[in-house]
């Protein structure tokens, strides 16, 4: 399963490449807009620093935008992908993507239904997103069992790309249902390596170890 970091924030980003086990970045408006930077000068950056997969969104609706916009991303760097919404001007652009070997991931993605299409037109990846449909009252994760078995019934290429993570338990829900990536938000992040009880067995290792007689 790959980890990606979903985030805007070069010192998050730089912390998270340290501990060796990220694959990509995805980035949004609404991270980018905290940052206070342009989009592309933070995308540049980004690429930098991570070689994998670096998601940076269309903000056109229309056809034609999302395709102006695409061709001009896909220039920035040989990693980035376009993040397009899945809508049906956005679905359009991400066939026209595929044949002209733009990656994309199309993203805020709410239902298997829709992650079938996006499998259809040719989408490098989906981006379901979990944390949001919980916040309503679904369950978020029965979408990506869902598209896990759409995909596998048809192999289809397009790889699950879990979005909206809000807990460390997403993330091991994620990997159970077998999607093919996390996007994790920093703090996330930072939880999935800790339990209070690791703390506390090397505390006692560390305290016991003093009483072994030096060599
Ligand atoms: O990048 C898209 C996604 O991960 C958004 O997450 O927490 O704003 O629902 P959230």
């Amino acid at each position: 399963m790959k980890f990606f970091i979903d985030s805007a924030d070069i010192k998050e980003i730089k912390e998270a490449a340290k501990l060796g086990i990220l694959d990509g970045v995805t980035t949004n408006p609404s991270l980018v807009s905290k940052t206070g930077r342009k989009y592309l000068d933070v995308v540049k950056e980004i690429c930098e620093i991570c070689p994998g997969p670096i998601s940076a969104e269309v903000l056109s609706v229309d056809y034609d935008g999302i395709m102006k916009e695409a061709r001009v991303w896909a220039k920035v760097a040989n990693n980035v992908v376009v993040k397009i919404p899945l809508i049906e001007e956005g679905l359009k652009a991400v066939v026209t993507c595929s044949k002209e070997g733009i990656k994309t991931n199309v993203t805020l993605c709410f239902s298997s239904v829709q992650a079938l299409l996006v499998a259809k037109a040719g989408g490098t990846f989906v981006s379901p997103f979990v944390g949001r449909l919980d916040d309503i009252g679904h369950e978020g994760m029965d979408g990506i069992r869902e598209i896990k078995q759409i995909y596998s019934n048809y192999d289809y290429k397009t790889e699950i790309l879990v979005a909206s993570t809000r807990s460390p338990i997403h993330i091991r829900d994620a990997a159970l249902a077998g999607a093919d990536i996390a996007t994790i938000p920093f703090k996330i992040f930072q939880q999935l390596v800790k339990h209070p009880l690791t703390d506390r067995g090397l505390a006692q290792f560390l305290e016991d170890a003093k009483k072994i007689p030096a060599p």
